[in-house]
Order: C-alpha cells, then structure tokens, then sequence
C-alpha cells in the first residue's frame, strides 16, 4: 500500500518525463504548454488509488493514468473555446494565446494521444477498461452539449442541471477510480461501488468548482472569477438564488441572465449581492457535503483494506476543501 504522497511522487516522475515535441510543432506546442502547466492532475491521482486499493501495482496503471490526464486536457482545451474563458491555470488558454483552430486541432491530437498511453498499458481488462473509457467520453460530450443548452434556456429543473454535471464531469472521476480498479483485478461488484463512489466525489467536485467560479480567488483558482455569470451559466448557485429569493431579486437574476453583459464586472457584483442575500454559498456547501457523505459511505462499504480507505478519503477530503 502506498500513501498519496508516494503515488503523487510517482505521477509527477511520469509526467515530469513526458515530451510532446513531435511535428508540425503548431499542433504539439499547445499539448506541451497545457501539459506543463501541471494542473490538480486529480484524474490520474484516481487511477493511481483505485489500483492500491485493490492491491494492485500502481506502476503498471501509470499509463492509463497517463490517459485520462490527456483526455480532461483535451476537454479543457475545447472547454475554453465554449465558455470563451480567457484563463486557465493561470496563464491565457490555447484558443487565445495561439487561435481557435488550433485549439480544436491540438485537443483532437491529445484525445487520440490518450488512447495511444491506455493501450500502451496492454492489461488482460481491455475491452472492459475500454469500453468504460470510451462511453465516458461520450458522456462528456453529451454533457457538454446540456451545459451549451442550459445557457440559452430559460429554466432549468435541479435534476437536470444534477444530471448535466454528473455527465460532463462526474463521470470521468468515476471512470478512473474503477479503471485502476479493473487494472487491480477487482471483483465486478467491488468496481461498480467504487465507480459510485467516484461519481458522487465528482458531483461535490464540479459543484465546488462552480462555488470557486463565484466565490474564488482568481490567483488560486487560476481562471477568471465570475466566468460563469457572464457566460449565462445556471449553476446550482443560480438555481438555487432563484429558488431561494424574493419576486424582486429573482426578476433582477431573471435579466442579468437573459441580457446581453454590456458591463461585466457590475453585472458580475449585482449577480452576487443577490447570491449572497440567497445565501447560495451555504446551501451549495451543503449539497457538496451530502454527495460527498455519499461518496464516503459507498467507499465504506467495499471490501478494501483501512489504510486505502484512508487515502481515499484524504483524496476525497483534498478535492472539496481546496481554493484551486
Ligand atoms: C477543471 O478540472 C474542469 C472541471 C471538471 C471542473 P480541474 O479542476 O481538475 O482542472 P486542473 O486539471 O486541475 O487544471
Ligand atoms: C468542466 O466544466 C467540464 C469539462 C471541462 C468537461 P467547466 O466549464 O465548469 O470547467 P472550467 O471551470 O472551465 O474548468
Ligand atoms: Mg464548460
Ligand atoms: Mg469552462
Ligand atoms: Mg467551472
């Protein structure tokens, strides 16, 4: 059994050895700035547990570990031409600092180059892992399709905004606790309350990232603050302002939502005042805590040692108590 912090010492000498200096160098130079700009890398980190809890070698899941980093980064660059967000990690993002195409090309290269890592892994689960890994993928999409939708919708019902994160960014947490799970060779039963687990960490996960998009510091969290509101997101957040305010506040949200932003950062000040009379940050907080409960009582009730319990916890812990 490892600690984190030795799986984490393990991923970084991966990464650190990791070169994407191919030809033409327009479409790799964008893949070497993403990648060297490190990121929480919190996916492969998943892979890394989920194999040491059930006893596998964590060093053989490294390359599938490898690959689901490579594929959040090929969201995140597509990601940012859809929300328009001029930061990320703290530097300009691709589609800005080089141009859309670009950021199109080189996030379509790093998909493939995700594949290319898991199969370099050549492990008895495939059709399995790759199964799992390929209709994620697809959840992703789809869910960044709802995420697309929601914005020029007037009204949007709880579950549906639930369902729409669970898709786009609940499901890879998911699938990469039971991928290194499947590499350990766990039972099926085993794989499918840790992908549970994984799903409800990664609800309380996307929901405090959308807290930090509001509420952050733009020099932790490395993207601009405030994104959200003026890109029309209805975040829980949003949702749960409209639900919790007067008729005078919620018409007030009503317009800064549906009108053109002609000044952001008044727009992004009024947004909040009313947020905070809500008292959204409470409430959200709350909905984290529950799925994150949730998480920890599926990992409870699976058959591994207490020490890997631990670390997922501390995992856990790590990924709802952070300001990046
Ligand atoms: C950002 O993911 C996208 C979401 C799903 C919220 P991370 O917060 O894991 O981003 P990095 O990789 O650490 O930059
Ligand atoms: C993250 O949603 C989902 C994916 C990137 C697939 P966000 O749009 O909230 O992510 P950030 O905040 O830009 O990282
Ligand atoms: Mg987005
Ligand atoms: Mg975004
Ligand atoms: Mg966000």
């Amino acid at each position: 059994m490892y600690s984190l912090s030795a799986l984490e010492d393990l991923l970084n000498q991966a990464f650190g050895k990791l070169r994407f200096d191919g030809q033409p160098k327009e479409l790799y130079e964008p893949i070497e700035y993403t990648l060297g700009l490190g990121g929480k890398r919190i996916r492969p980190l998943l892979v890394l547990t989920g194999c040491d809890l059930f006893g596998g070698d964590p060093e053989k899941a490294i390359p599938v570990a490898i690959g689901m980093e490579l594929f959040h980064n090929f969201t995140l660059l597509h990601d940012d031409i859809m929300d328009q967000a001029p930061l990320r990690r703290g530097k300009e993002t691709v589609y800005k600092k080089w141009n859309t195409p670009s950021a199109i090309l080189s996030g379509d290269t790093l998909f493939a180059l995700a594949y290319e890592s898991i199969l370099r892994g050549g492990s008895p689960v495939y059709p399995d892992l790759l199964q799992l890994f390929t209709r994620t993928a697809r959840e992703v999409c789809e869910g960044q399709q709802m995420d697309l939708n929601f914005e020029r919708m007037q009204q949007i019902a709880i579950p549906d905004y639930l369902e729409m994160i669970r898709l786009k960014t609940a499901v890879l947490l998911a699938c990469s606790l039971k991928a290194g799970a499947l590499l350990a060779g766990a039972p099926s039963e085993e794989a499918r309350k840790i992908y549970a687990a994984g799903e409800n960490l990664g609800m309380a996960f996307q929901l405090q990232d959308d807290l930090l998009d509001t509420y952050g510091e733009e020099k932790k969290f490395g993207k601009e603050i405030g994104g959200d509101i003026i890109s029309g997101k209805k975040t829980y957040l949003y949702l749960s302002a409209m639900l919790g305010s007067g008729e005078e506040d919620a018409a007030a949200l009503t317009g800064y939502y549906r009108d053109a932003v002609t000044d952001p950062a008044d727009k992004i000040r009024k947004v909040k005042e009313i947020f905070d009379r809500a008292g959204v940050k409470e409430s959200t907080l709350n909905l984290i805590s529950d799925y994150f409960n949730d998480a920890l009582n599926l990992v409870r009730q699976t058959a591994v040692p207490e020490p890997g319990k631990m670390n997922l916890l501390e995992l856990a812990t790590r990924l709802i108590r952070r300001d990046v």
